[in-house]
Parts: structure tokens; C-alpha cells; sequence
């Protein structure tokens, strides 16, 4: 099996930024920390991230292309407001699993806003890194 997780704008400086919120490990441990568990359950797993919209579609339509067995994307502040993101999911007959390191639905009102949840397969928030070890055992089932 491989699972390409698909990380939007900021997530790069998980570990510096808002640390109260995001916590203090950095991306680098986020993809170390995913990697070390795909090797663990015998999966391949993909991490990609980009500050950009467009980027995160390409990155949608490459697991098609390149045959993943499913997709976990925080797609970060585009999640609240972004069709674009939200037709690239519906566009893929692939399952894609959203993920946030935060609680977005106890913050601030505008992250209630979330376009994107009901064409995802799950939702997994709120539980930093683990979020998205949780995931990762969706697909493992
Ligand atoms: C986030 C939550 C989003 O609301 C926010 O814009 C982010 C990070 C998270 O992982 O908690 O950039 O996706």
C-alpha cells in the first residue's frame, strides 16, 4: 500500500509557529514521525507540502495518476473556504482522508467553516502528529 500525504500553507513551519496551538516539533519531525510508522505497518508513505492552492490540486491529481491506494491531506486556512479544493477531492476516485493538528471546531468561528469534511472519507483533528497516525490506521483498517 502507499498513502500520499498532501500538507498546505504553513504547515512547513509547524514547530515555530504558534507553538501554543501546533505544538513545538517541527515539520521535519511530523514527516520523520509518519515515515517511521509507514515503515513499522509496511507502508509507503508520501509527504508533500505547499503554500499553494493550485500545488495541493496538482498533488491531488498526481495520486491518481501514480496509483496510491488513498490520499491524507490538511489542506490548513484553504479548508475553510477553498471549492477549488473541494472539486479536485470530488474529482478523484480515490479516498481522501482530511486531518488537522488542531481542534479547528474550538477555535476561532471561521474555522467552523469547513468546505471540504463532507467529501472527505473521515476527519481526524485535534490531536497534533497523532492525527495523523489515525489516518494512517483508517487505511489499515
Ligand atoms: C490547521 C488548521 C487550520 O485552520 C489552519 O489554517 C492551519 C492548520 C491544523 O492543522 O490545525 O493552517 O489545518
Amino acid at each position: 500500500m502507499k498513502l500520499l500525504v498532501i500538507n498546505g500553507p504553513s504547515l512547513n513551519l509547524t514547530g515555530y509557529r504558534e507553538v501554543e496551538i501546533y505544538g513545538t516539533k517541527t515539520y521535519l519531525d511530523l514527516v520523520k514521525t509518519l515515515k517511521k510508522y509507514g515503515k513499522e505497518k509496511n507502508i509507503r508513505i508520501d509527504v508533500k507540502q505547499t503554500n499553494s492552492e493550485g500545488k495541493i490540486i496538482d498533488y491531488l491529481q498526481d495520486a491518481l495518476y501514480k496509483r496510491y491506494d488513498g490520499v491524507i491531506l490538511n489542506a490548513g486556512a484553504y479548508t475553510h473556504y477553498s471549492y477549488a479544493i473541494r472539486d479536485a477531492i470530488t474529482s478523484i476516485s480515490l479516498d481522501v482522508i482530511e486531518v488537522h493538528l488542531s481542534n479547528t471546531m474550538a477555535r476561532e468561528e471561521f474555522r467552523k467553516n469547513n468546505v471540504i469534511r463532507d467529501v472527505c472519507k473521515a476527519s481526524f483533528e485535534g490531536k497534533q502528529f497523532d492525527s495523523y497516525i489515525d489516518a494512517i490506521n483508517y487505511f489499515i483498517k
